[in-house]
C-alpha cells in the first residue's frame, strides 16, 4: 500500500526519537487516553490500554470478555490472570516495536511486579512512569463529557475536545458512544480502587527512580508538551 507524503515523514520523524518502554499513570478521567494517542503519533510506540483491549475482547463476547464483563460494570478490577494474558499477545505485535505506553496497567502491585518480569522475558526495559495528576472533582467533568470511539479507543470531549462534527469520529465518520462506565455512580467506585490500588504505585516506581509527575490540570497541549520534555 503506498502511503501519503505526510504519512511517510511522520514516520521518518519516528525514527529521529528514542525508543522507550513507558507507563502513563492516572485516575479515570486524568487524561491517560488522550495523551496515548498524542506519543503515538510522535513516536510510533504502542498503546496499550488494558481497558480497550478488554472492551474489544467484551465486544467480541470472547472467553476473557463474557469473564471480565461483570467486573468492568460494577469499576472494579478484573483478575490479573485475564489481563496479563491478554497483554503478552500485544506486546509481541509489530507496532510495539519502538516502545509501548502501558496505558491503564498495571493497576496494583501484582501486576507491575509482573510487567517487569514480562518485559525482561521480551528483552525490553521500562524506560519511565509519567503520572498525570489531577484534582477529584475534575475528573466527574471530563468523565461525564467524554465520548469515545469505540473500535480506535479516540476519545473526545463535549467541551474540552471536541470532534469536529458533534457524535461522529473524525477520522472514521463513525459514531462516537458515552461509555457505559462513564456514569456517577461507577466513576466513584472506579476512582476509589484507583486510590485503593494503583495510587501506591507512585512510590513503588517513584523508589526506582522512574516516576515524573505532571499537572493534569492544564490545557492538553501543554500537558503533551511536558510529556514529550521527559520523553526526549
Ligand atoms: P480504562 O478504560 O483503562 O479506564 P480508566 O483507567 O478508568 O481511564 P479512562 O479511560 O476512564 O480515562 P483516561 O485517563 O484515559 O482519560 P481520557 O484521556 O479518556 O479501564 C476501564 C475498566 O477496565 C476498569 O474500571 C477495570 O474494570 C478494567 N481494567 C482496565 N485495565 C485493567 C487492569 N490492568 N486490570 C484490571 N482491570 C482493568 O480523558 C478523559 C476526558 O477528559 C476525555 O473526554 C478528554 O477529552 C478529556 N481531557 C483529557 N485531558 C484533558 C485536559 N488536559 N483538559 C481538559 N480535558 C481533558
Amino acid at each position: 500500500m503506498d502511503l501519503s507524503l505526510a504519512e511517510q515523514e511522520r514516520l521518518k520523524k519516528c525514527e529521529t526519537m528514542p525508543k522507550k518502554n513507558i507507563i502513563i499513570l492516572g485516575p479515570p478521567g486524568s487524561g491517560k487516553g488522550t495523551q496515548s494517542g498524542r506519543i503515538v503519533n510522535d513516536f510510533c510506540y504502542c498503546q496499550l490500554s488494558t481497558g480497550d483491549l478488554l472492551r474489544d475482547n467484551v465486544a467480541r463476547q470472547t472467553p476473557e470478555g463474557i469473564k471480565a464483563k461483570e467486573a468492568m460494570s460494577k469499576g472494579q478490577l478484573v483478575s490479573d490472570e485475564i489481563v496479563n494474558s491478554i497483554l503478552l499477545n500485544a506486546i509481541r505485535s509489530p507496532q510495539c516495536a519502538r516502545g509501548v505506553i502501558f496505558d491503564g496497567y498495571p493497576r496494583n502491585e501484582e501486576q507491575a511486579v509482573n510487567l517487569e518480569k514480562l518485559l525482561e522475558n521480551e528483552g525490553r526495559n521500562l524506560d519511565k512512569v509519567v503520572e498525570l495528576k489531577i484534582d477529584e472533582e475534575a475528573l466527574y467533568d471530563r468523565i461525564e463529557g467524554r465520548r469515545v470511539h469505540l473500535s480506535s479507543g479516540r476519545t473526545y470531549h463535549v467541551k474540552f475536545n471536541p470532534p469536529r462534527v458533534e457524535g461522529i469520529d473524525d477520522v472514521t465518520g463513525e459514531p462516537l458512544i458515552h461509555r457505559n462506565d462513564d456514569k456517577r455512580e461507577v466513576m466513584q467506585s472506579r476512582i476509589q480502587v484507583y486510590n485503593d490500588k494503583t495510587k501506591p504505585l507512585v512510590s513503588f516506581f517513584s523508589k526506582q527512580g522512574k516516576l515524573t509527575t505532571l499537572d493534569a490540570m492544564l490545557p492538553i497541549d501543554t500537558v503533551y508538551s511536558n510529556i514529550k520534555n521527559v520523553l526526549i
